[in-house]
């Protein structure tokens, strides 16, 4: 048997013996105050819906949703992102239940901030929960998305949700010129305090599968490979990045998260705008399903997970894993 004696020198188990070492050297940690948590808002009162995709998340009416907000606030996250997902009658062709002045995100909107002052409020831009044909836009004779007519109604939607009070826009539609055509309407309408979150690198995920039960919002023919990024390429995701900066993001995003950690990395050192990364409801769903068959532990796989696309580089994390990691970290800090 050989017995090779490293030099005692080279051991750096040394400073992972004691449990105090290792916290005084850890290089990243969680906070409840790293995640925002998304929103589904639904129409009527007092109901609380489980998406059956997502075991653990529901669809809020408006005062739920104000009550959950309280948990979020108690806990100390600091922002939530809202969707809403109405009824098929408010859909058409062109989305406009989206930026309707009483919309259902609006009144969302501003009853989480009466309630919640505290809270920041983002709204995801979009129109895929709001068109009949579940695509992000209006689409043209040929069924391709026709984006300047899009962009005019992203200029609609974004104006409404800033008259409401929200705080952050975050367009996630993937339209060319989405970041500048929303900047220029807030500043026309005055509304110059309001921020954008630009889904900057949004890829044409699988990932997104639950998400599209929980928003009713799947594409009733084709996908959103026409608008959202290849999974195979890394440098467009530049160029996208390049040009939501000059059009005026304030933060950007790089979305799914776990799968694209180098993307995570890539951004975080080619900008010095805040980025988040969207751990979407692929993501959420794939650990919680393995959890519940007692596959991995819950705790240690997601808070593992959620530090992992902190050490790639994301300022904040938006989760559905947000008030559980919230908890568990209250309990005991990583
Ligand atoms: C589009 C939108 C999507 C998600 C956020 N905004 C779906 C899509 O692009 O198809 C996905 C989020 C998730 O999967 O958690 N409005």
């Amino acid at each position: 048997m050989s017995m090779i004696a490293l030099p005692s020198r080279h051991e750096p188990r040394r400073l992972r013996r004691r449990a105090n070492l290792r916290a005084l050297l850890r290089e990243h940690h969680l906070h409840p105050g790293d995640f925002v948590l998304p929103l589904f808002l639904i129409e009527g009162e007092g109901l609380r819906r489980e998406i059956a995709s997502m075991p653990g998340v529901h669809q809020h009416s408006i005062d739920q949703a104000v009550a959950f907000c309280g948990e979020a606030v108690r806990l100390g996250i600091p922002g939530v992102l809202l969707f809403g997902v109405v009824d098929n009658a408010c859909k058409d062709a062109h989305g406009s239940a989206s930026w309707a002045a009483d919309g259902l995100v609006q009144r969302g909107i501003a009853a989480i901030r009466a309630a919640h002052p505290q809270l920041l409020v983002i709204a995801d831009a979009c129109f895929c929960e709001y068109t009949e044909h579940g695509h992000c836009g209006v689409l043209d004779a040929q069924g391709d998305r026709d984006d300047s007519a899009t962009l005019e109604n992203l200029q609609r939607q974004a104006i409404s949700y800033a008259e409401a009070g929200v705080d952050i826009i975050a367009p996630s539609g993937m339209v060319d010129g989405m970041v500048m055509a929303i900047r220029e309407a807030l500043d026309a309408a005055r509304h110059e305090k309001v921020g954008i979150l630009s889904y900057a690198i949004k890829y044409a995920s699988a990932f997104y599968g639950p998400f599209r039960d929980a928003a009713d919002s799947a594409p009733q023919f084709g996908d959103r490979k026409g608008y959202q990024m290849d999974p195979a390429n890394r440098r467009e995701a530049f160029r996208e990045l390049a040009l939501d900066i000059s059009e005026g993001a304030d933060m950007v995003m790089v979305k799914p998260a776990l799968p694209y950690l180098d993307l995570i990395r890539d951004v975080r050192e080619r900008c010095d705008l805040p980025v988040a990364a969207y751990n979407v409801s692929g993501e959420y769903s794939m650990l919680k399903a393995a959890a519940r068959n007692g596959w991995l532990d819950e705790r240690a796989s997601v808070l593992e997970a959620l530090l992992g696309i902190k050490r790639a580089g994301a300022d904040f994390i938006i989760t559905y894993h947000a008030l559980d990691a919230a908890r568990w970290l209250d309990q005991a800090p990583v």
